[in-house]
C-alpha cells in the first residue's frame, strides 16, 4: 500500500474523533516517520512518550527539528516536559493540556495493570473525543483492558510498500556515499530489483541488509541484489510462520499436469493491466486434492515458477501457538507478509490439518476462527496473492471450503497415466545425469503401473545407489529390481484410494 494512502487513512481516523488509536508494530522508526507526515499535513503538534524519556515534543517536526546525529547543525535536543516519566503523571499532564495534538505513547500497555492508570486513560479518552486530539499506542502486542477497549480502534499498519523502500534505498545510498565513501554501482533496473528484493522486510531490516551489503566490501552493486534476496529468505524463516522460496532458487520440474498447466496459462491474463482495466479480479487461488506423492506440493512450486512469482509456504505447525491470540496474530502476519511481496504465491500445504481443521470446541474454537478468517480474507483480498492449497484427506475439509466461489478451481490428482509416467521417469533420470534413451522405457512403464511420482523418484534413487555400490552403470534391470521390491500405496492402501477417487472424480477437475 502506498504511504500516501496509509497517511490519509490515519488522518481520517483522527478527524473522525477516535481518541485512542492502536498500532501493533515494533517498527517505531517507521511509526515516527508516519506520524510526522500525518501531523505536518494537519498542522498538529506531535508529542511522544516513553518510560525512558517521559513526554517530549517529537523531534524532527516543524517546531522541534532535532533528529539525531544527522540533523542539521544548530538544532536542539528536546527536553522532557514536566515530570512525566511515570505513566500516571503523563496522563494527568495530558488532562491539563489545552493544545490539540497527537500524543504517541510507546509500550504503554505494560502500565495498564494499575486501575488508577486505566481510569485516567479513560478520562483522557473522553476529553480527546471532544477536542479531536488523539493518543497513538504502539507496541508489539497491545492488549487493552475492557474499560478502555471500546474507546480504541486498531490501525492495521501494512508492511512497507515499494515507495517506502525506494525512499529508503535513496536515503541509504546518500548516507553510504557521504559517510562511508561506498562505491555505488546500480543501474535503474538494478534499483527496481533491489526494491523488489527488500519487500517483505521492515524498514529497519532493509537498512541493515543494505548497510551490510555495502560495508562488507565497500561497494553496492547489482550482485548484492541476489545476496539480499537470500538474506530475506533467512529473515522470513526466522520470523517463524512462512518459508520463502525465491524465484531464482525455485527449480521445480513437474511432469504431467497438462490440464493444470493450461489453466494457469489462461488464468495468468488475470494479473495483467488489461484485465484490471476491464474490472476483472485477479485469480484468487486453487485447491489441489489427491493421492499422496503425486506432485501436489511440487505443483505449488511449479506454479510460482511458471508465473515468475515469489513463493511463500505457510508452515501450519508453526501457525499454532500455545498463547491465546498468538495463532491468529501469526496468521495475520503471514498474510501481511505475502501481501507486501505481491504479486506472490501463498502455498498452504495440507490445509485440512491447519486452516481447514474443525476441532470443535476442543481448542476453544480457535481452528474454527482461523478457518473463518482465512475464508474472509480469500473473499476480500485485493492484493495479488494467489493461494495454492493442497490436501490429502478430503473428508477432513469443511464443506464451506469446497463451495463454488471460494477457490477459482478445485483440482484432483490421480496416479500418473502412461504418458505422465514417461515424463516423470525422464525427469528423474535426467536430474541424476542419466540418459533416458539408454533404458527400456516400455518395460519400465509396464512395471511402474500404479506407482506415484514420489515412488518413481524413489526407485530411480535407490537403483542409482545400488549401481554405485556395484560399480556399474545404471540400467533397466537394476531399476526393475527396485520396482519389484516396492509395494506402492495403490496396492497397500487400495481401498482408501478408491474411496478418494469415488468422491473426487465427479466433483473436481482433473489436473490432466
Ligand atoms: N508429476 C511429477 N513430476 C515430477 N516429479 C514428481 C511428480 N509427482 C511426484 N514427483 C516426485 O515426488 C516427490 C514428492 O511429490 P510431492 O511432495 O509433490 O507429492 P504430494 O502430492 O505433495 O504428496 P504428499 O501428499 O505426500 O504431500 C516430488 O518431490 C517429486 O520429486
Ligand atoms: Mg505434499
Amino acid at each position: 500500500m502506498p504511504i500516501s494512502v496509509t497517511i490519509r487513512n490515519l488522518q481520517t481516523l483522527i478527524l473522525s474523533f477516535h481518541p485512542i488509536i492502536v498500532i501493533e508494530t515494533v517498527e517505531e522508526e517507521r511509526v515516527q516517520g508516519l506520524l510526522k507526515k500525518v501531523t505536518q499535513d494537519m498542522s498538529m503538534p506531535l508529542f511522544e512518550w516513553s518510560a525512558a524519556q517521559g513526554l517530549i515534543r517529537s523531534p524532527g517536526t516543524m517546531d522541534a527539528p532535532w533528529v539525531n546525529e544527522y540533523a542539521p547543525p544548530g538544532t536542539i535536543k528536546p527536553t522532557t516536559i514536566g515530570n512525566t516519566a511515570e505513566a500516571l503523571a503523563v496522563l494527568q499532564h495530558l488532562q491539563d493540556m489545552t493544545i490539540k495534538a497527537l500524543f504517541w505513547l510507546k509500550d504503554f500497555t505494560k502500565h495498564l495493570d494499575d486501575p488508577v492508570v486505566v481510569r485516567h486513560l479513560r478520562e483522557v479518552a473522553q476529553l480527546f473525543s471532544q477536542n479531536r486530539s488523539a493518543l497513538i499506542l504502539t507496541g508489539n502486542d497491545v492488549q487493552l483492558p475492557k474499560e478502555v477497549a471500546h474507546d480504541a480502534v486498531y490501525f492495521d499498519l501494512k508492511l512497507p510498500g515499494r515507495d517506502e523502500f525506494a525512499y529508503t534505498v535513496k536515503d541509504m545510498v546518500r548516507v553510504l556515499r557521504q559517510k562511508h565513501r561506498t562505491q555505488i554501482d546500480l543501474q535503474q533496473e538494478d534499483g527496481e530489483r533491489l526494491v523488489q528484493a527488500l519487500s517483505g522486510m521492515t524498514i529497519k531490516q532493509a537498512r541493515q541488509v543494505l548497510a551490510y551489503a555495502a560495508l562488507d566490501d565497500g561497494k553496492l552493486t547489482a550482485c548484492d541484489v541476489d545476496r539480499i534476496v537470500h538474506r530475506k529468505a533467512q529473515i522470513i524463516r526466522e520470523g517463524g510462520v512462512l518459508e520463502y522460496f525465491p524465484l531464482q532458487e525455485n527449480r521445480a520440474e513437474l511432469g504431467g499436469f497438462s490440464g493444470l498447466k493450461q489453466w494457469l496459462a489462461r488464468a495468468e491474463v488475470g494479473f495483467t493491466a488489461e484485465a484490471k482495466a476491464l474490472n476483472l479480479q485477479p485469480p484468487k487461488g486453487i485447491l489441489i486434492v489427491g493421492i499422496q506423492g503425486c506432485g501436489k506440493s511440487l505443483a505449488a512450486k511449479a506454479i510460482a515458477q511458471q508465473w515468475k512469482m515469489p513463493l511463500l509456504k505457510l508452515d501450519a505447525g508453526r501457525l499454532y501457538d500455545k498463547y491465546v491470540g498468538e495463532s491468529e496474530k501469526n496468521f495475520r502476519q503471514a498474510i501481511k507478509l505475502a501481501e507486501s511481496m505481491a504479486p506472490s504465491v501463498l502455498w498452504i500445504d495440507e490445509i485440512e490439518k491447519s486452516l481447514g481443521a474443525d476441532n470443535g470446541d476442543q481448542d476453544g474454537g480457535l481452528s474454527r476462527r482461523m478457518f473463518g478468517s482465512f475464508l474472509t480474507w480469500m473473499q476480500e483480498k485485493s492484493q495479488q496473492v494467489f493461494v495454492v492449497a493442497t490436501a490429502n484427506d478430503i473428508s477432513r475439509i469443511p464443506p464451506e471450503m469446497l463451495r463454488k466461489g471460494r477457490f477459482d478451481e478445485i483440482f484432483y490428482v490421480d496416479l500418473p497415466d502412461v504418458k505422465e509416467r514417461t515424463n516423470i521417469i525422464n525427469i528423474h533420470l535426467l536430474l541424476r545425469k542419466q540418459d533416458p534413451s539408454q533404458f527400456d522405457m516400455a518395460a519400465l512403464l509396464k512395471e511402474t503401473e500404479g506407482f506415484s511420482g514420489a515412488e518413481i523418484e524413489q526407485v530411480v534413487i535407490a537403483a542409482l545407489y545400488r549401481a554405485l555400490y556395484l560399480r556399474q552403470p545404471l540400467n533397466t534391470e537394476l531399476m526393475i529390481q527396485e520396482i519389484d521390491s516396492t509395494i506402492p500405496l495403490s496396492v497397500s492402501r487400495r481401498e482408501h484410494l478408491q474411496q478418494l477417487r469415488a468422491i473426487a472424480k465427479d466433483r473436481f477437475v482433473s489436473v490432466r
